[in-house]
């Protein structure tokens, strides 16, 4: 996978991903990151790449033109057309089912837009996808990128090693994931729950499933409408919540 992030900011984008589990997998040679610095391609002999914005109004518009050509300069070292994402409150709110799908494309491109906006005309242009990682506003779509970078490269093979496998994770099955312990067996007067330390391989994972029912329907109920769960399970929640509230 190779990822392209068009950028005012490309130091903030390379230093945070080339960390941790995402670091690993760009230095295998797994993943590849570049970074455009739009302002490398604006034409303004001042290096602007905003203007104000015509009708008026508070703020700055990103231009068109150090945009394009930032995009232009990664389009014309590929021999295909990559999705480009544009990070915008106003996008697709992402999921895990879009990371996995994004996770299927062989390069991306992101363009991160700050100020007040980015010409709506090289959006109309380039862009494939708007794309929102929730409902509140950040100050750029640099933490977006990072975000949707993240969570797309754990779905691709080899960047998880052993014992970090994103079948068990939260949305994996369309559940949240269940609760995890480790050393000490009692910590703080709090015991670990007495199944865990059974080594009954089968009675763990029933646990771990219906906790993980649970879970759901506790914190994300909209989520359990979407997910496959048994009539059986279905009863075990119903009674459940029957004791809780009796
Ligand atoms: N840019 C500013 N806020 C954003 C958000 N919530 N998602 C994506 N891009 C953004």
């Amino acid at each position: 996978m190779d990822y392209y992030v068009l950028t005012l900011f490309p130091d903030m984008v390379g230093e945070g991903l080339r960390t941790s589990i995402i670091g690993r997998a760009l230095e295998e040679g797994i993943l590849s990151l570049t970074t455009v610095n739009i302002r490398d391609y604006t034409t303004s002999r001042h290096g602007k790449t905003d203007d104000y914005p015509y009708g008026g109004g508070a703020g700055m518009v990103m231009q068109a033109q150090p945009i394009y050509d930032a995009y232009r300069s990664v389009r014309d070292r590929l021999d295909y057309d990559p999705r480009v994402v544009y990070l915008t409150p106003q996008g697709r709110v992402f999921n895990q089912e879009m990371a996995r799908e994004f996770a299927l494309s062989p390069g991306i491109v992101f363009l991160c837009g700050h100020y007040e906006g980015v010409d709506e005309r090289v959006l109309e242009e380039i862009v494939t996808d708007e794309v929102s990682i929730g409902d509140f506003v950040l100050t750029g779509g640099e933490l977006p990128a990072m975000c949707m970078i993240d969570a797309i490269s754990r779905q691709i093979p080899g960047v998880l090693h052993n014992g970090e496998s994103a079948e068990d994770d939260s949305f994996g099955d369309g559940l949240l994931e269940f609760p995890q312990y480790s050393r000490p067996e009692v910590w703080n007067g709090r015991a670990v729950p007495s199944i865990l330390l059974s080594g009954d391989h089968a009675k763990v994972d029933a646990w771990r499933r219906e906790q993980s029912l649970i879970r759901t329907a506790e914190r994300r109920p909209d989520l359990l409408e979407k997910a496959a769960v048994s009539p059986k399970e279905r009863a075990m929640l119903n009674a459940y919540f029957q004791k809780k509230s009796s």
